[in-house]
């Protein structure tokens, strides 16, 4: 089935949709001031948005340190799940970043967000450790997960 989106880079004016999906996905959602920043420092940060007609579907932010991936965020809105939108900014942030010389990835989730977590392993990510009360709000653990770009599709 051939994908009804497309993958461009985030821009300022995306901020709106974007809080808007994590105000609907994450119980301690970022703030406006937060995305901005996150956004515009295209030096060390690549945000990407997946776009559906007009639409904001799925966002993914990554942070790049020394030849490390760092995933700060990945977010579906909600009732667009499950029909391959994180996997496919994954996909793009995967390809992008092997061309820059990356060779490893990491990121934390949540103990019991099984659903990321399942994502996150058919990219080759495994768990190292476990940093406690991590979240602030909810006092979750989260799972520190590695993967190795070169056993990564
Ligand atoms: C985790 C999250 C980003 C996943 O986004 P998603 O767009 O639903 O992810 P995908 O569709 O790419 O993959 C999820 C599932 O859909 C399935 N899928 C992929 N392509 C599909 C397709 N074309 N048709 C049907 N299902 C498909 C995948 O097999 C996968 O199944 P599984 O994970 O249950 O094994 C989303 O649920 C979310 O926003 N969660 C809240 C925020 C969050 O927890 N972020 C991570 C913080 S660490």
């Amino acid at each position: 089935m051939s994908r009804t989106w497309s993958i461009r880079e985030a821009e300022r004016r995306d901020v709106p949709e974007l809080l808007a999906i994590e105000v609907a996905q994450f119980p301690e959602p970022w703030t406006r001031a937060m995305l901005l920043d996150e956004i515009t420092d295209t030096e060390t940060r690549r945000y990407t948005v997946a776009v559906e007609g007009k639409r904001i579907i799925g966002y993914l932010g990554v942070m790049y340190v020394l030849d490390e991936l760092h995933v700060n965020t990945i977010g579906t809105l909600p009732g667009h799940e499950g029909k391959g939108v994180a996997t496919s900014l994954m996909d793009d942030a995967w390809r992008v970043a092997k061309e820059r010389g990356i060779v490893r990835a990491t990121l934390e989730v949540a103990v019991t967000n099984t659903r990321a977590q399942a994502l996150y392993f058919r990219f080759g990510f495994s768990p190292v450790g476990v940093r406690k009360n991590y979240y602030e709000r909810t006092k979750e653990d989260a799972l520190v997960l590695w993967a190795d770009f070169d056993v990564t599709s």
